[in-house]
């Protein structure tokens, strides 16, 4: 990329070809240089089996081209047409109760189907052959938000395909069975046949069953990706390929795991105006979607210009939060601000979600703030391949965040939330995270935050611990450590693999009742509550009420080289702050400026030839902020400043 493209999804089909020739118009004014062109046009361009009809789209793409506009050219597949769920119902998904989902909104097709994939390849074949020359096209965009709607399908095609998918991770039925635990419960299996997915059952289902299910469900509809993907580059190996990301983070799909099948990946993101923090939501987003991609710059490939329509209030972006926003997702790596959609719908269920062009046409308040976003941004191409550098590492699995919410355990744990209890206090500390998996070389982070990740690999947890031997320094919270990548025990005192390394054991746990806290030194605990036995490790705070009154709720330890502290409660946030304050400095961590206001945030992106300091004012008052070094503010007076007042929602770029 050699700028910061600019664009939205743009759906023709939906216009007479009059609208097109001002749309062109619309967009050279705009700056647009990116669309993404055809996700929803597979009814409209093969209207009966095989019978194809590129007209019109050529025309579209010729359109783009004439303009200077690039393609994000859709493989078309993400609503198949009614034909072919009346001529197949077979492909129809069906949920866990056996309830089928028919026809009539979009993603109606159940993964696994070989006749869905089939006609989807088909179709996939013509658009590569027809357009892989074509000049408007820049990458491609391989079906649209997988795992949106359709997460999981448990109809006999599927369970076919999930046995299939068994045999291949087991080898025999035997290693399957003590994989599974299955002499728990009379579970024991003879044959291949008589395994199901996960449907409704009378209780609890076996954890490994189900995680075994998700894993399975991820990797079909992974499976409909790739089939598309080859097809694509076999026939324009040098044309990049990506698939847009349900945003902000989506338990179905392993980020991770398809990653490493595109060559660019994309996200979209839909933070809610009305939340005061929704930032906080979208940066916790964005440093993920950078990480799984090992900081290359991603796509931001979707956003609101203002209001959606799927929330039950849905609030509108006050002037200037667009921009702010966008220039959010550029600060924390994207080298692309793209919008659903281009113009806004007249039918459909989507007519009161915002357009860059709305029902009120170009004369409106939105369209005016599209247009200056986009020549703001035409004129700030130097930013794009600049890179994020981060010191601290969060760790996210997803096996963990389905086998920690599993059912039955001792107490509620969810994910997000911990990672946001986690994440938040660095964040308002101007702190640069990356979000990584625990497979990953952690030795060139100052930091590593654990947030309870209770599905936990004997290789993990030796690198955790070696990590600390080497220098680093590590924090766990509560229920790490527990299970292994099967859902089984770690014998020996909990968290068995990490005892060494964090100096203790836990003899049992004491959750919290909901809603309740805990006195801890320092202020209170939620969720949680443990008895802690230190073996080495030293009661940094105690637990102050209770049975537990006395007994060690946060625990540090000097292991080695280096450091490991171990939370047994989840403090409330004020206490984190304090304690992730002092680790961070213990461990020679320093925010990007000192002594900016929690709600401006400060990321620099590291260019070939400079340093990009973005300043983004959250907050509804006027700050100043006074640079470390003369810098050039390059969206103001473009010259060398030593301080920058920033209005609300106001941003700044400094190149250093
Ligand atoms: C996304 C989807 C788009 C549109 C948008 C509305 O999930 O990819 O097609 O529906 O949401 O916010
Ligand atoms: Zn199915």
């Amino acid at each position: 990329m050699n700028r910061i493209h600019y664009g939205g999804d743009y759906n023709p089909e939906q216009w007479s070809p009059e609208v097109w020739t001002e749309d062109m118009k619309l967009m050279t004014e705009a700056g647009v240089s990116l669309v993404s062109v055809g996700i929803f046009s597979w009814a409209t361009v093969e209207p009966a089996p095989g019978a194809y009809d590129f007209g019109w789209f050529d025309q579209v793409m010729d359109n783009l081209a004439q303009y200077g506009v690039g393609a994000s050219l859709a493989t078309m597949t993400a609503s198949p047409p009614p034909w072919l769920s009346v001529k197949h119902p077979e492909i129809l998904p069906e949920r866990a109760d056996g309830t089928r989902l028919w026809p009539g909104s979009r993603q109606h097709y159940c993964p696994s189907s070989p006749i869905y994939r089939e006609y989807a390849g088909r179709l996939v074949e013509q658009l590569a052959q027809r357009y892989g020359d074509h000049p408007a096209l820049k990458i491609w965009h391989i079906g649209n938000e997988y795992g949106c709607h359709t997460r999981q399908c448990f109809c006999d095609v599927s369970a076919e395909d999930f046995r299939r998918w068994l045999r291949d991770r087991y080898g025999d039925i035997d290693t399957l069975n003590e994989n599974w635990s299955t002499t728990f419960w009379s579970q024991r299996y003879s044959d291949w046949a008589e395994i199901f997915p996960p449907r409704a059952m009378p209780t609890f289902g076996n954890p490994a069953h189900k995680l075994d299910f998700a894993r399975f469900s991820d990797d079909a509809i992974l499976q409909c990706y790739l089939v598309e993907r080859d097809i694509i580059r076999a026939h324009t190996p040098d044309v990049p390929v990506t698939t847009n990301f349900i945003g902000l983070v989506h338990k179905p799909i392993d980020s991770y795991k398809w990653a490493a099948e595109q060559d660019v990946v994309s996200l979209d993101s839909y933070p809610d105006p009305y939340d005061r923090r929704s930032h906080v939501e979208a940066a916790f987003g964005y440093d993920l979607i950078r990480s799984v991609k090992g900081g290359q710059p991603w796509l931001l490939m979707e956003q609101a210009p203002s209001a959606v329509n799927w929330r039950p209030r849905n609030a509108p972006k006050a002037p200037g939060v667009m921009r702010l926003w966008s220039w959010q997702a550029i600060a924390q790596g994207a080298d692309a601000v793209l919008f659903f959609q281009w113009r806004q719908a007249v039918g459909g269920a989507e007519k009161f979600h915002s357009a860059m062009v709305p029902h009120g046409g170009p004369d409106t308040r939105t369209h005016r703030e599209v247009q200056a976003l986009g020549r703001e941004l035409a004129a700030a191409s130097e930013i794009a391949d600049s890179r994020v550098r981060a010191e601290v590492a969060i760790l996210h699995d997803w096996d963990n965040w389905r086998a920690v919410e599993g059912d039955a355990h001792p107490g509620v744990v969810e994910l997000l939330p911990a990672h946001r209890a986690h994440f938040d206090p660095l964040f308002d500390a101007h702190v640069t995270v990356d979000v990584v998996h625990p497979a990953t070389d952690l030795s060139a982070y100052k930091l590593v935050v654990v947030p309870n990740l209770y599905l936990l690999s004997q290789a993990a947890a030796e690198a955790l611990t070696r990590y600390v031997a080497a220098g680093g320094t590590l924090v766990v919270s509560f229920f790490t450590g527990i299970v292994d990548e099967q859902e089984r025990a770690y014998l020996g005192g909990y968290p068995a693999p990490l005892r060494e390394v964090l100096g203790l054991k836990i003899d049992e746990f004491w959750p919290l009742p909901v809603g309740g806290s805990i006195g801890v030194d320092g202020g209170t605990g939620t969720i949680w509550s443990e008895w802690i036995e230190t073996e080495g490790a030293e009661a940094v705070a105690t637990f102050t009420e209770g049975e537990l009154a006395g007994r060690p709720a946060i625990t540090r330890h000097e292991y080695g080289e280096g450091v490991a502290w171990y939370l047994g409660t989840r403090p409330n946030p004020a206490l984190m702050r304090t304690l992730l304050d002092r680790v961070r400095a213990e461990a020679g961590v320093e925010p990007v400026l000192p002594g900016l206001p929690d709600d401006v945030q400060a990321i620099v992106r590291h260019g070939a030839e400079a340093d990009y300091l973005f300043l983004l004012n959250h907050s509804a008052s006027d700050v100043t902020v006074t640079l470390p070094a003369p810098a050039v503010d390059l969206l103001g007076s473009d010259a060398s400043v030593t301080s920058v007042s920033l209005a609300a929602h106001g941003v700044a770029v400094l190149r250093h």
